[in-house]
């Protein structure tokens, strides 16, 4: 009886022990994958409140290093304005209301269009009727002074309820653009804080029949100036035409002409150099971005179809309502046009940066998930591009990730030098707004003359709210605002 109860203790003995060894083996390999995944974790936090330029890490493209950069020295960002002594030309008040979960603008989405003309000074007075998150005003494709570009913890605090901002900058370039709002961007863009904004030249052209379509989806379908379907314009034959097209959307817009050739004039409001007629093409625009087409109405109508959402008519329907086939092919700009004076040289850049587009598992402030990445790097860890007033800055914008990016930067316009290695041919190609495909790569040029802190994103605005965002800052520019804080800034 004690013999066996002996035997029998020793192998419950043994199996303890061979229990605790496997529980302690398991724990080890647990804590092994734990450790390294809770410390990716932490590190992934976004602090409550945080200052923009000391973010990130500072990438200087190969140029001269400046120690003090982004450590509080030079000019704050408030102080970047356009000439306080001048009087406005242009005066607007634009009230923000939001009800069930939709903005409107002076009562309307698109809200009004703003017009200037080119050495005007305008003066938008935004007031925040009832916006509990608060709200911005970024004027999209403009190449405003710093302080007036609208960006929430960047370049202003978000205007909360019942509070209001002016803003003042001078019309420089003739073109089309667009306001939104930079405060919880990707919420209240789509849900109509939105408007355009036409910046004449000093002389128009007489006899011109100026018709604007602002592209958005609201939710359910496609809208054209708010309106859904078919639109018909009162032309008569001969009438020219400028139409003016602005892609408020997070994707791609597509558009075609039935019934008369025509030319783009313009993309992100700069004029393309000698443009040729276009026929059975159709111009893509992307997220952000803009084009103006011109034509001349013909006997039997014309018609603009915009993807598979509404339509433009000019006089009689040249279709006879029918919906025309998206044409196959799609106009390239990388060849458009002639060629003419850049107006500097790209080909000796003081500092060229890569903007590569990935995506991988971590964890974005927290939260686990496939990510974007910028050079690798997750948001908020990503690069701080770093340039000096009158730098030739190229950026090489590559996109490795299983989706579509339009690329937008604030305060500049650059040219496209080349994508996929073939060299631009055509007219130079200026952009704001730049569709950056699965698998491609652009080389894009501009000289960096407009001193300030400014957002690199991707205008899929959902994507900016999962990180993919950056910031070109200048050196001798500090911060003067903070993300998060008491106004709750959140600028995507
Ligand atoms: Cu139209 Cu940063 O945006
Ligand atoms: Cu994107």
């Amino acid at each position: 009886m004690a013999q066996r109860n002996w035997a029998e203790l020793r192998a419950r003995a043994w199996s303890t022990l061979r229990a605790r060894r496997r529980i302690l083996v398991a724990t080890a390999a647990t804590l092994a994958i734990l450790l390294p995944l809770g410390w990716m974790w932490k590190s992934s936090l976004v602090p409550e409140t945080y200052d923009i330029a000391a973010m990130g890490y500072p990438d200087w493209g190969g140029g001269p290093v400046d120690e003090h950069a982004g450590m509080h020295h030079g000019t704050p960002v408030k102080d970047l304005v356009a000439d306080p002594d001048r009087p406005a030309d242009v005066r607007e008040t634009l009230t923000v209301r939001v009800k069930d979960g939709h903005y409107t603008v002076n009562g309307t989405s698109p809200g009004p269009t703003i017009e200037a003309t080119v050495g005007q000074m305008v003066e938008v007075r935004l007031v925040n009727d009832n916006v509990p998150d608060g709200i911005t005003l970024h004027w999209h494709g403009v190449d405003v002074p710093n302080a007036e570009d609208g960006v929430a913890g960047v370049t202003q605090d978000a205007v909360g309820e019942n509070e209001e901002h002016v803003y003042r900058f001078l019309a420089e370039d003739p073109g089309t653009y667009w306001y939104h709002s930079h405060q919880v961007s990707h919420e209240q863009v789509r849900r109509g804080l939105l408007g355009a904004l036409v910046i004449h030249p000093e002389t128009s052209e007489a006899g011109v029949h100026e018709q604007l379509a602002v592209l958005h989806r609201y939710g359910d379908g496609p809208t054209l100036n708010g309106e859904e379907g078919l639109t018909t314009v009162d032309t008569p034959p001969g009438q020219r035409v400028r139409l003016r097209v602005v892609n408020t959307d997070n994707g791609m817009a597509s558009l075609w002409m039935t019934g008369t050739p025509f030319e783009v004039m313009a993309v992100d409001g700069v004029d393309v150099n000698q443009p040729e007629p276009v026929t059975g093409e159709r111009v893509g625009v992307p997220a952000g971005g803009r084009v103006d087409l011109d034509f001349v109405v013909p006997a039997g109508g014309a018609r603009v179809d915009f993807g598979a959402g509404p339509a433009l008519v000019f006089g009689n329907d040249p279709t006879g309502d029918d919906r025309p086939p998206l044409p196959r092919d799609v106009l390239d700009l990388l060849s458009y046009g002639e060629p003419a004076d850049l107006g500097f040289d790209p080909t000796h850049p003081d500092r060229t940066f890569d903007y590569d587009i990935g995506k991988r598992p971590g964890f974005l402030d927290g939260r686990p998930g496939m990510w974007w990445t910028i050079n690798g790097h997750l948001f908020p860890d990503v690069p701080m591009f770093m340039v000096e007033e009158g730098d030739v800055v190229v950026f090489r914008i590559s996109n490795d990730s299983d989706s579509t990016h339009p690329m937008h930067l604030h305060g500049h316009h650059a040219v496209v030098l080349s994508r996929n290695g073939k060299p631009a041919t055509g007219s130079p190609w200026v952009i704001d707004s730049l569709e950056v495909p699965v698998g491609d790569r652009f080389e894009i040029a501009f000289v960096a003359d407009n001193p300030g802190i400014w957002m690199d994103h991707c205008h899929n605005l959902r994507h900016a709210a999962e990180g993919l965002v950056a910031h070109l800052m200048y050196t001798g520019v500090e911060s003067s605002y903070l993300v998060g804080g008491e106004p709750g800034n959140q600028p995507e």
